[in-house]
């Protein structure tokens, strides 16, 4: 019986996302007593304050799925050196109304990758900024710029050798991050 609910949010739409791969084979590699729940953030509207008192279904839901979570794992490429706007738009949305942001208190990692040799190094700072802000205790080392390239994953979508060692040690510092603050 799972534990601890790990809220995933992955920065990318794309059906052949890397980072929604990456983020699947990252979950083969936790703990049994996680379990891993990934959010849709593709149907939220685009964030208007004027809509914090009545928020759309799919911002409530949102904010029930992050609520019902011990942990948050943000898995995102980089677009124009910084986070996608889908993720930005998330990120708003569950933070409002002032005062009852979802995201408050969550212990969170962030990983990302990118076809370009920084793998996601410029989105994942920015990631950090904000969620610092948002009150989110995350955690620092190791960090992971995944740079994509064959051999990555393997044909049953779990990590390839050359990255399976490292990602395992990503994997359970996250882990022992979450059972730390949750
Ligand atoms: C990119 N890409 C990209 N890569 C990078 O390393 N740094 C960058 O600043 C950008 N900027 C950027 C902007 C936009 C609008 C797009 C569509 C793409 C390339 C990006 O790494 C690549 O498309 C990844 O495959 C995106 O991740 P997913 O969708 O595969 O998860």
């Amino acid at each position: 019986m799972a534990q601890f609910k790990i809220a995933v949010v992955v920065g990318s739409l794309r059906k052949e996302s890397f980072n929604l791969a990456l983020a699947k084979g990252l979950t083969r590699l936790a703990p049994s007593e996680f379990s891993f729940n990934m959010l849709e953030i593709g149907d939220l509207p685009l964030y208007n304050q004027d809509d914090d008192a009545n928020q759309a279904d799919a911002v409530k839901r949102l904010k029930a799925d992050i609520a019902a979570s011990q942990g948050v794992l943000f898995v995102t490429p980089e677009y124009n050196r910084s986070i996608p706007g889908v993720l930005k738009n998330a990120l708003d949305h569950a933070s409002r109304p002032y005062g009852q942001s979802a995201w408050a208190g969550k212990p969170a990692g962030v990983i990302g990758a990118s076809i370009g040799s920084i793998g996601s190094a410029l989105a994942q700072q920015h990631l950090r900024n904000i969620l610092v802000y948002l009150d989110m205790p995350t955690m620092g080392q190791p960090e992971a710029f995944i740079h994509v390239k064959d051999g990555l994953f393997n044909d049953d979508g779990s990590i390839g050798a050359g990255s399976k060692d490292f990602l395992q040690g990503w994997m359970d510092q996250f882990a022992a991050w979450v059972k730390q603050h949750a």
